[in-house]
């Protein structure tokens, strides 16, 4: 059944190009932020640990979010992890930062997240596709409130 949702296919697959890199972004910074969860040492433990946990359960939240608008859009979300990674900007890590670079390596993330949306948002705006428009603009102003609570703590 062909999809009438008043954008044409063209819009349609490039706002859908523009959801997967923020969905490679969100998912390498996932995964960071779960590691850095299971592994943060020191005095500040309790605090970063848990942080951290209201951090990584928001992102996996939000990569639902962000597939399943692709999917509305009538394309595939990527399936396996190293599809999600392919386009994703954020490094992973190497072993085990401390604890004050795990916040620094953060919110460096979370800038790119920023970037990866507000990206998406111009895109989107061109496509005539509001409701992306306002994914994309959810997750830059969680990102940026996520950096702001990063670079007050660090
Ligand atoms: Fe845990």
């Amino acid at each position: 059944m062909a999809i009438d949702i008043g954008l044409t296919d063209a819009a349609r697959k490039s706002s859908a190009e523009a959801l997967k890199a923020l969905l490679g972004e969100t998912y390498a910074l996932y995964t960071k932020t779960h590691g850095y969860h299971w592994n943060v040492t020191g005095p500040r433990f309790n605090e970063l640990h848990g942080m951290f946990m209201t951090q990584y359960v928001e992102l996996w939240n939000a990569l639902d979010l962000i597939a399943e608008r692709i999917r509305a859009l009538g394309h595939f979300a990527p399936g396996s992890s190293g599809e999600m990674l392919a386009s994703a900007t954020i490094p992973p890590d190497n072993g085990v930062p401390e604890a004050a670079d795990m916040v620094k390596n953060l919110a460096a993330g979370h800038e790119a997240v920023s970037r990866a949306a507000k990206a998406g948002i111009k895109v989107a705006e061109k496509n005539g596709d509001p409701v992306s428009v306002d994914l994309f603009t959810q997750r830059a102003q969680i990102a940026e409130k996520t950096v702001w609570m990063l670079r007050a703590s660090a």
